[in-house]
């Protein structure tokens, strides 16, 4: 085995970035041993020097984070501040002086990977960022080597954990989505701004990466439709529960039928009970990878947390080590398909679209020709009366009769597979009807 270490700075010393230092420390032998070489943590860049942080020599800290990733004595830069700059920089100037790089970036990853990739390659060095998707969870890696002689056709996950938290609690209590959030934010799930993860952001951050790396292709934040869980209601959850169906938000990554282009894709959607997905409970991440050769695949675990991502990142570093002691590196960016990503109205699922309707006669003709005229084909409408203690409810299937109950109903219209951009236009078309008093509800029907 090598003496010499191999020399590691730390941008961010947080959540993960502690437990990243702790246990480089605490496992430095076993490290060294499966590199082949010891590792040394030369630096830590820190926004602020005087708290205290157990097991860091001091003399390890600064707060120039450019001054120590130009040192050009370091072998490896492990980013874990996050965002788009200084981060950004950060790594171009690791990578020109000579470091590889171990990013949990994802915001920078899908805003920029393509740049990234290419400094890495210019420079001969590597990009790892296995803890940039799913935390724990090895996604990057296998879809990036294991999955590389096979053809990747679907992506399916739960990518952040705290909305399937939320949405988790109002499935199993009722509770509505600002209670649900009231939980999470109580019990640390949620941030105090959670934005980023309620409207879908960070999800649509990991779908273009896992986009990118499935098929080979560029894809960038931008590219990726993106709805949150705001607005998801325990009606909704209801609802779903009705048709054994749970409700979570899902990242899918799909490869068009013709082969020709990709969607990617961020939004609320009823999966069956029955599949594997819907029992990803609380906080946890999983994802199902669907591949021609090797069929159905699915990665499940914890998908945030300071040392479940600490441990990405140490394989990570491993990783880059052992490339290094090599003289080599390991795969770079592989987007040589150049498929393109087709707008959301492509894309082709089965919907879920709660109407409140005037219940008289002609009504469900009515929004049945609609459905017609746009060639969206309905497989279930469920009518529930509003009339004071009437409480009635008929499930309708295809070719059935409703039954009028006089006053308003709730209308739940479930569909065949068809084009986003057919039900939109449907819905656009229902809501100027005058018997439809409005849309309570679309949700996409996702993972039969
Ligand atoms: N906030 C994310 C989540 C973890 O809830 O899954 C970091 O991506």
């Amino acid at each position: 085995m090598r003496t010499r270490p191999l020399k590691v700075a730390l941008l961010g010393c947080g959540v993960v970035g502690s437990e990243v230092a702790r246990i480089m420390t605490t496992h430095a032998d076993d490290l060294a041993a499966r590199i082949g070489a010891p590792v040394e943590l030369a630096g830590v860049a820190v926004r602020r020097p005087s708290k205290v942080r157990e097991g860091i020599d001091p003399a390890l800290i600064t707060t120039d984070a450019t001054a120590l990733v130009k040192r050009g004595d370091i072998d490896v830069v492990i980013e874990v501040i996050g965002g788009i700059e200084p981060a950004r920089t950060l790594i171009t100037t690791a990578f020109e002086h000579g470091a590889s790089v171990v990013s949990a970036n994802k915001a920078l990853l899908a805003e920029d990977g393509a740049a990234l990739h290419a400094a890495a390659e210019q420079h001969g060095r590597d990009l790892y960022y296995e803890a940039a998707v799913a935390g724990a969870i090895p996604l990057v890696r296998p879809l990036r080597e294991s999955l590389a002689g096979d053809k990747v056709n679907r992506v399916l996950g739960i990518v952040n954990g705290t909305t399937n938290f939320i949405l988790d609690k109002m499935d199993t209590s009722g509770a509505g989505y600002s209670e649900a959030l009231d939980e999470a934010t109580a019990l640390g799930y949620a941030e105090a701004d959670p934005t980023a993860d309620v409207e879908g952001f960070d999800a649509a951050a990991k779908a273009a990466i896992l986009a990118g790396i499935a098929f080979h292709t560029r894809v960038r934040i931008g590219d990726v439709h993106r709805e949150g869980i705001t607005e998801v209601t325990a009606a909704d959850i209801a609802s779903a529960r009705r048709m054994g169906c749970t409700v979570k938000l899902l990242a899918i990554c799909e490869r068009a039928a013709d082969g020709q282009s990709v969607t990617a894709r961020v939004h609320p959607a009823m999966i069956p009970l029955s599949h594997p997905l819907a029992s990803v409970r609380e906080a946890y991440n999983a994802v199902f990878v669907e591949a021609e050769a090797a069929g159905q695949l699915m990665f499940y675990g914890p998908g945030a947390g300071g040392s479940p991502t600490a441990s990405a990142v140490l394989g990570d570093l491993v990783a880059v080590c052992r490339n290094k002691l090599n003289e080599a590196t390991g795969p770079g960016e592989s987007a040589y398909t150049r498929l393109p990503v087709s707008p959301m109205g492509d894309v082709v699922t089965r919907y879920h679209i709660s109407l409140d309707v005037a219940d008289k006669p002609g009504v469900l003709a009515q929004v049945a020709t609609v459905f017609a005229e746009k060639g969206v084909s309905i497989d279930t409408v469920r009518q529930q009366g509003r009339n004071p203690g009437s409480g009635d409810e008929v499930v309708i299937e295809q070719g059935g009769g409703g039954r009028r109950v006089g006053g308003e109903a709730s209308l739940v219209v479930v569909t065949h597979r068809a084009s986003d951009a057919a039900l939109s236009a449907t819905v656009e078309a229902l809501r100027k009807l005058d018997t439809v008093r409005g849309v309570a509800s679309i949700m996409r029907v996702e993972g039969e």
